[in-house]
């Protein structure tokens, strides 16, 4: 018999690298994995199989599914929001047309063998827009269904995932009077900025903050591309990780939504470099604000209320901005680059 197996695409990016270190160490599925890159050697030997392709490769994923029972899917490939910007359509391709393959691949998987798949989905804040930087400070804490309007590609991307997400969990199929509201069952944990102590993002809008520190920690100045005052939500990665391990374990029938916002802390751009200055007091770090990605960023919002996640499935992150830095971020970066 084929034993279930987790899948995670994606698995050589920033979430991938914590993901596959905490599921290594629990042993409860066999780990295979797609990325368009070979997995870096600190990551290969945690991995059961690794596959080197695209999830755009529909045969790739019909081997796939030939040869393993998935039960779980953690969908991570995707191009981040500044990338996005400029290479709209590759967006769209991977971002959009990589889920629904994705997701159609999970549909599949599910009618085989009989029960749904968790489909794990890192959506982010980027699904927000606001309008307009007043708009954004009058609004302490957007709630799931409020300001969703994105302006990036990124985030329609995003917002459009979670749609799908929702329509294969639920309405797939209906109208042919199947007995089952679909075999996927969609998660997404709506994520702020992350910050890895280990890797370092490519792409984003949110890394000025990562930038800020490693380039710190390496003893490299370096020029923000946002204004002081620039406000948005981060997490430490290990919350991340953590949020979609309890998000993907969390009993289906306590989850009254398809997607949830998650947080952590919340500090201006100003506030970080104040941060990363007292751990590294010779860090050089300036202004040269990027007109576009500032842009992203102000439509982003300033802080999200995740009291669902916190209601619904545990969610509650161990590391506000002091203890993200004073416990995670600034030790183990400075470990990494002794
Ligand atoms: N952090 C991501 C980015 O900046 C958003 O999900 O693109």
């Amino acid at each position: 018999m084929r034993k279930p197996v987790v899948l995670i695409t994606g698995a050589g990016g920033e979430i991938g690298h914590g993901l596959i270190e905490r599921l290594a160490a629990r042993r409860e599925r066999a780990i295979v994995t797609i990325d368009l890159a070979r997995l870096d050697a600190t990551m290969a030997p945690n991995v059961d199989r690794e596959v080197t392709g695209s999830i755009l490769d529909r045969g790739l994923l019909e081997r796939v599914l030939a040869e393993f029972e998935v039960d779980l899917i953690f969908h991570l490939a995707a191009l981040l929001s500044t990338r996005s910007e400029f290479t709209p359509v590759t967006a769209h391709q991977v971002n959009v047309e990589g889920t629904l393959t994705l997701l159609e691949f999970a549909q599949h998987e599910g009618e085989s063998h009989g029960r749904p798949v968790t489909f794990v989905y890192p959506s982010s804040v980027a699904a927000y827009g606001l309008p307009d930087l007043e708009t954004k400070r009058a609004t302490a804490k957007v709630k799931e269904d409020e300001w969703l309007q994105p302006t990036t590609m990124y985030g329609c991307n995003k917002l459009a995932c979670e749609l799908m997400g929702r329509y294969y969990a639920r309405y797939y199929k209906q109208l042919a009077a199947e007995p089952s509201s679909g075999r996927v069952d969609f998660r997404a944990a709506r994520f702020p900025g992350l910050i890895s102590a280990m890797t370092m993002p490519s792409g984003g809008t949110s890394d000025y903050a990562p930038e800020m520190i490693h380039a710190a920690a390496r003893g490299e100045p370096y020029a923000c591309f946002v204004r002081p005052d620039t406000r948005i939500p981060f997490m430490a990665m290990p919350d991340g990780i953590d949020a979609l391990l309890q998000l993907a374990a969390a009993r289906r029938d306590t989850l009254r939504r398809t997607a949830y916002n998650v947080g952590a802390f919340s500090p201006t751009a100003d506030e970080i470099r104040t941060v990363v200055l007292e751990a590294f007091p010779r860090a050089e770090i300036t202004w040269q604000t990027d007109r576009k990605r500032q842009g992203i960023v102000d439509s982003w919002p300033a802080d999200v209320d995740d009291s669902a996640a916190r209601r619904d499935w545990g969610f509650a992150p161990r590391y506000d901005f002091a203890r993200a830095f004073s416990e995670y971020l600034i030790p183990m970066i400075r470990k990494r680059y002794a």
